[in-house]
């Protein structure tokens, strides 16, 4: 059994102000919008309802989740589809007391069925607009590429992405991990670099710790997304500490895709007390049973010794670690430490 959260700590949790820096847009896709979203474009679903398509996301490792993500993106049409996932998102972000996020979207996974990249930009940053002034939440796109497809095809996504170039912050690396090594991407990182794109990738979640030291050295990125199997290599740690390089860490995804046992196998309080960057985020929360603020108090029921400063630090770590100007960082930081001061 889990302990409980002491109730002040898990208050603070709730109410401080926070950034998300890794979180799947088609991943925040409920199943109650799949299928609201079916019905209306006329897409086939494999499940009678929303409880059996529920019971479907009992996963085993992360292909076994990237085949019925996949599947449920593929409900996803129009702008207007993009819209109304980006804005619910959006909108379970601010009850989380998330103030900015930083969303991956992954253009293949529509251009494929034929889904023009303008609908899919139009509509997740029509999303980001109304968001920002309506619930004061503010958002950046990362385009990111797939990585079982070829650098070919990733090249040819972002060719096709630049008409937008202003509406996206950076480029990023996902989907199977595993045979996939982040020198496949060299190419069109360096393009990535060149358009003045920053750059993150998937490293270190399923794949061996060498692809987070690959992604850092090959594709020049500035932020780890998982990199939770650093911790197999002391010196890659240390590393990761000294040049404050961010790993955006997902608890729940990594428990519910089979990455550790159980909660309590975590690396993440670890790697924090090694002095690493370490941020806490969803993933893809429709999916693995909760969003930001289910990660924090997940985390902080397994690990009893994790408190107050481990809060601050995870929090003050997701400014720290955004794309966002240094003047909005200090702005946060102030509302962070407010938020400690008063709880
Ligand atoms: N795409 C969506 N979620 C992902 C994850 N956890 N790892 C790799 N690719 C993903
Ligand atoms: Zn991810």
């Amino acid at each position: 059994m889990t302990p409980a959260l002491e109730p002040a700590l898990a208050t603070l949790l709730r109410t401080m102000p926070k950034a998300e820096l890794h979180v799947h847009i088609e991943g925040t896709l409920e199943p109650e919008l799949i299928f609201e979203l079916a019905a209306r474009n006329g897409v086939p679903l494999a499940y009678p309802d929303v409880a059996a398509l529920r019971a479907a996301y009992a996963f085993t490792d992360l292909q076994s989740f990237l085949d019925v993500y996949y599947a449920g993106a593929s409900v996803l049409r129009t702008a207007d589809d993009f819209h109304a996932m980006a804005m619910a998102y959006h909108r379970r972000a601010a009850a989380d007391r998330v103030v900015h996020a930083e969303l991956f979207f992954d253009p293949q996974t529509h251009t494929a069925r034929g889904v023009p990249m303008g609908t899919v930009i139009d509509g997740l940053w029509r999303a980001r607009e109304e968001a920002a002034r309506t619930l004061g939440v503010t958002s950046e796109l990362i385009l990111c590429f797939l990585r079982h497809l070829s650098e070919d095809e990733a090249m040819a996504t972002l060719e096709a992405a630049l008409p937008w170039r202003e509406r996206f912050v950076g480029v990023g690396l996902d989907s199977s991990e595993r045979g996939h090594p982040p020198e496949k991407f060299a190419r069109v990182f360096a393009r990535a670099g060149a358009l003045g794109l920053r750059r993150v990738a998937h490293a270190g979640e399923e794949g061996p710790p060498a692809y987070v030291a690959s992604a850092l050295d090959v594709l020049g990125v500035e932020r780890i997304d998982h990199g939770v199997r650093a911790i197999e290599d002391a010196a890659l740690v240390r590393r990761l500490a000294d040049a404050r390089v961010p790993l955006t860490v997902c608890p729940l995804s990594n428990v519910k895709l089979r990455v550790y046992r159980d909660m309590s196998q975590h690396t993440l309080p670890r790697l924090l007390a090694a002095g690493v960057c370490v941020t806490v985020n969803s993933d893809d929360p429709a999916y693995f049973g909760g969003y930001v603020n289910a990660n924090y108090e997940a985390l902080f029921a397994a690990f009893p010794s994790m408190g107050r400063a481990e809060a601050y630090r995870l929090a003050a770590n997701s400014f720290e670690a955004s794309f966002a100007d240094d003047a909005r960082k200090a702005a946060w930081r102030g509302e962070l430490d407010a938020a400690f001061a008063a709880g």
